[in-house]
Parts: structure tokens; C-alpha cells; sequence
């Protein structure tokens, strides 16, 4: 063999790959969070509407979530204005909100209706005639009928405790701790007849601790709730005013 000729070693084992990193998880605080988020909303060369898009918030318990929606449009991080508060129930905390942040309300409960369709049809003449735009369902415990999903395809949105399509139905939240599973969230979605089914508008995740209980675990799915409620009327709101058709 000659002096300089390379010697090449032949082997037959495959090439060594290179160590597959894995990605990392960067989680972040609630707080960082809802900054990022309103940097987001801020930064963004969304156009601001005008006419501003008209809600009507339907809800039937705290009303946490209404109150969030307000404040978002205070501080400029939502372009939109409230027209009318819904609630089913004379006794629900949304209306203390309601007087609190002088948005108008009304009381249709369902226990003087004797049919379902009869509280939908006084909802909807409500919504109609207030010229409303896009419905957000913030706690509403009461199952969307067919007239209301169908005037208002599109248009019509509901938040839930849950990663959609897990735990559908109540107790979406003792339904992920019963099952042990370590993350959980919440989600805005287009409503449609069967209920928490329709298309995913924007979700988030919360991730379940040892420690958690009910009462832990709510408090911290609700806040992820009040930062991306806003930002999915938003979307939505832009894909009304553009025409955009593209959800079920
Ligand atoms: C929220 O957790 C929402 O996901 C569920 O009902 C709850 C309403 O809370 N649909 P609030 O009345 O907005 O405080």
C-alpha cells in the first residue's frame, strides 16, 4: 500500500446521531402571561372598528367573566362595546356588575317560561332588537337552542372550564381531577347544537398541581378564562367585520 493512501474504516453500524434534544416547557406565571397578552392585543395591527362590534353578554352565576370583558374595553385592549347583560337568574352576582360598571340589564328567567324555545325566542327578540352582534355566553347555564344557534351562526360564543373536547358538560373541572389528569385549561368555542362542540377559537392551558382542590384549581382556570375571553371576542369581532366565514 502506498504511504499516503487514505485509510477509510468501513463499519457497518449506522452513524451516530447526535443527542435529540428535547424542547423544552417554559411555563410562566399568570401574571407574565396576561402581559404577554396584552402586548399582543396592543402591538396588534388589528383595525379598531367603527361602529365598535355591540355584545350581548349572557350569563348566569358571578359573572367574573363579564366583568373582565368591561375592563378590557376600558382599557383599550378591546374594541367593543357591551349593549345588554342577560341573565337567566334574578339572583346572580352579574347583575350587582351590571350596576356596578352602569351596563344595562335584563332579567329573563327561565322559571316563567314554559318552554325552552319561549325563553330562547325572548332572549333572541332582545338581542334583535338591541341590534347585537355577537353573543358571548360568559357563564351561562343554560343549553343554546336551535333558533339562537341558528340567527346567530358565527356569532355566538361560550367559554368552559376545560382542554375541549375533554370533560364536556358540568363539573368540567371535578371531571379532570377525577381523572387525575395533570393539565387542564379552558376554552372559548363557537357554539353549536351539541353542547361544548363547536369549533376552538383560543384555548389555554393550566397545568393540574398535587396539591390542587376544586376551589385551587377554579381559581386558576378562571384567570386564564379572563385574559382569553377577551382576546377570542376580538377575533371574533374581526371576522365578523371582514366578512370572514371560515368556523363552524
Ligand atoms: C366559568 O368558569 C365558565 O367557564 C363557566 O362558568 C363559569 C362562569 O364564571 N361556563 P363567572 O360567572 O364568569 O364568574
Amino acid at each position: 500500500m502506498p504511504v499516503n493512501a487514505k485509510i477509510v474504516s468501513v463499519s457497518t453500524a449506522p452513524p451516530i446521531a447526535p443527542p435529540i434534544e428535547k424542547p423544552s416547557m417554559v411555563t410562566i406565571g399568570i401574571k407574565a402571561f396576561r402581559q404577554a397578552c396584552t402586548k399582543i392585543t396592543l402591538d396588534s395591527e388589528s383595525p379598531l372598528f367603527e361602529p365598535k362590534i355591540r355584545l350581548g353578554v349572557l350569563a348566569s352565576g358571578n359573572g367574573s367573566n363579564f366583568e373582565y370583558i368591561i375592563k378590557s374595553i376600558q382599557n383599550n385592549q378591546l374594541n367593543a362595546e357591551i349593549s345588554i347583560l342577560i341573565v337567566n337568574n334574578p339572583d346572580c352576582l352579574a347583575i350587582k356588575k351590571a350596576i356596578k360598571y352602569k351596563i344595562p340589564y335584563v332579567i329573563i328567567n327561565h322559571r316563567d317560561c314554559q318552554t325552552r324555545l319561549e325563553h330562547d325566542m325572548l332572549v333572541l327578540k332582545k338581542l334583535e332588537d338591541l341590534s347585537v352582534e355577537l353573543i358571548v355566553m360568559a357563564g351561562w347555564m343554560r343549553i343554546a337552542g336551535e333558533e339562537l344557534i341558528n340567527r346567530y351562526i358565527n356569532r355566538l360564543i361560550n367559554i368552559h372550564p376545560s382542554l375541549l373536547p375533554s370533560f364536556k358538560g358540568i363539573n368540567a373541572i371535578q371531571q379532570a381531577i377525577d381523572e387525575r389528569v395533570t393539565i387542564t385549561g379552558c376554552t372559548v368555542h363557537y357554539v353549536k347544537k351539541e353542547v361544548d362542540s363547536g369549533s376552538i377559537i383560543i384555548q389555554a392551558a393550566v397545568p393540574i398541581q398535587e396539591h390542587d382542590n376544586k376551589e385551587t384549581l377554579t381559581k386558576r382556570i378562571q384567570q386564564m378564562e379572563h385574559i382569553i375571553l377577551p382576546l377570542a371576542i376580538a377575533k371574533v369581532a374581526m371576522n365578523i367585520r371582514t366578512g370572514f366565514r371560515g368556523n363552524k
